[in-house]
């Protein structure tokens, strides 16, 4: 079932619906503004509602801070080196807003708009149109991203299609913790990931080349192991990050859909498993944090992202386009599935 109300309104006086899709004792609420989820509250092992995702409570929450809390992000996640996008020989001067790189859509990404929205049975379908020439990127970008909430599964469904060649690379930046948002840090959360390489970074955290294996690392979590357990680790990759901010190659190389990800929580006994046919995720551990947030102040590290989507920077490092690029060419649809589902 979902249904709606009024959240709040923008500083420019745009009215900003949420919607709640409900599953038993499950809520998950999105909103309108950057296609957000909100919150996901789901019962802990004593039936206890938790809310195990980090936001706000207000429409200012929103818009007066960074951090892109559970915002849907595009037209690019994560980093583009020095904004430089070249399709078939013609360059595309993409909008520097991190240390002289193009960052999660640059000035004005997704995050900051007002979708539209259309309520399809038990799914939310939200929608834009990203005009030709939108932070400078080629094409008119038709967006569409589906939302639903069954069987304790949040299931993202994202389409797009551009009338020019172009560069689409979507994802959501929801945070998490499973002992519950505000609960201090979510460094006891413990982690699973079924991946055997990352893609190092240069120190503005652009990946320039190569992958490096996570064997023997503070970067396997083949294991399920604390992630805080080696988050401060000797190693040159985390100290660039601050912590754990990578990219994670998944091992579904022909792009079928898997579950890539558990993260379990032994004092709520919420588990939390992840889903999708994306060729990697962006395991990024909060470094950067420090808000207000729901219930609490989000210090560094109250909450971690998994955003699935193609290597970022791959416009400008061949060998990761060959793992999935992500340029478009006119009418190519573009599609991927994202889910995270909830269990105690
Ligand atoms: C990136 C971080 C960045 C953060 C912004 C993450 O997806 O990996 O480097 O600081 O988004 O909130």
């Amino acid at each position: 079932m979902i249904s709606e109300r009024v959240f709040g309104k923008t500083n420019s006086g745009e009215e900003v619906l949420a919607f709640t899709l409900t599953d038993g004792a499950r809520k998950v609420t999105i909103l309108n503004l950057g296609g957000t989820i909100q919150s996901i509250v789901v019962p802990d092992k004593n039936g206890n509602p938790t809310d195990v995702l980090l936001g706000y409570n207000d429409v200012a929450g929103y818009q007066n801070n960074d951090g892109y809390l559970g915002a849907l992000i595009g037209r690019f996640g994560n980093r583009i080196g020095a904004g430089k996008l070249t399709i078939d020989g013609t360059e595309y001067q993409l909008y520097c807003n991190d240390k002289g790189n193009h960052l999660h859509g640059g000035k004005s990404g997704f995050d900051k708009k007002i979708w539209a929205h259309k309520i399809d049975g038990d799914e939310l379908v939200l929608s834009i149109v990203s005009p030709d020439g939108e932070e400078n990127y080629p094409g008119t970008l038709k967006v569409e991203v589906t939302y639903s909430f069954q069987g304790g599964e949040l299931k993202i469904k994202y389409h797009a299609v551009s009338d020019k060649k172009t560069a689409i690379n979507l994802t959501n930046h929801a945070y998490f913790n499973v002992n519950g948002e505000g609960d201090g840090s979510m460094l006891d959360n413990v982690l699973w990931l079924d991946c055997d390489e990352i893609v190092p970074t240069d120190p503005k955290l652009i990946p320039v080349g190569g992958f490096k294996a996570v064997e023997g690392t503070a970067f396997d979590f083949n294991a399920p192991k604390e992630i805080g357990r080696d988050i401060d680790a000797a190693d040159i990759d985390l100290k660039q990050g601050g912590g754990y901010d990578h990219c994670y190659m998944l091992k579904n190389k022909c792009g079928e859909y898997v579950k890539y990800a558990v993260v379990f929580s032994k004092k709520t006994g919420i588990k939390m498993s992840c889903y999708t046919d994306m060729p990697a995720v962006q395991f990024y551990a909060g470094n950067f944090l420090g808000q207000q947030g729901k219930t609490a102040y989000y210090g560094k590290r109250a909450g971690f992202c998994l955003e699935t989507q193609a290597i970022p920077n791959n416009v400008n490092v061949e060998e990761y386009a060959a793992r999935g690029s992500s340029i478009y060419d006119a009418g190519k649809e573009y599609h991927f599935t994202a889910a995270y589902k909830f269990e105690a």
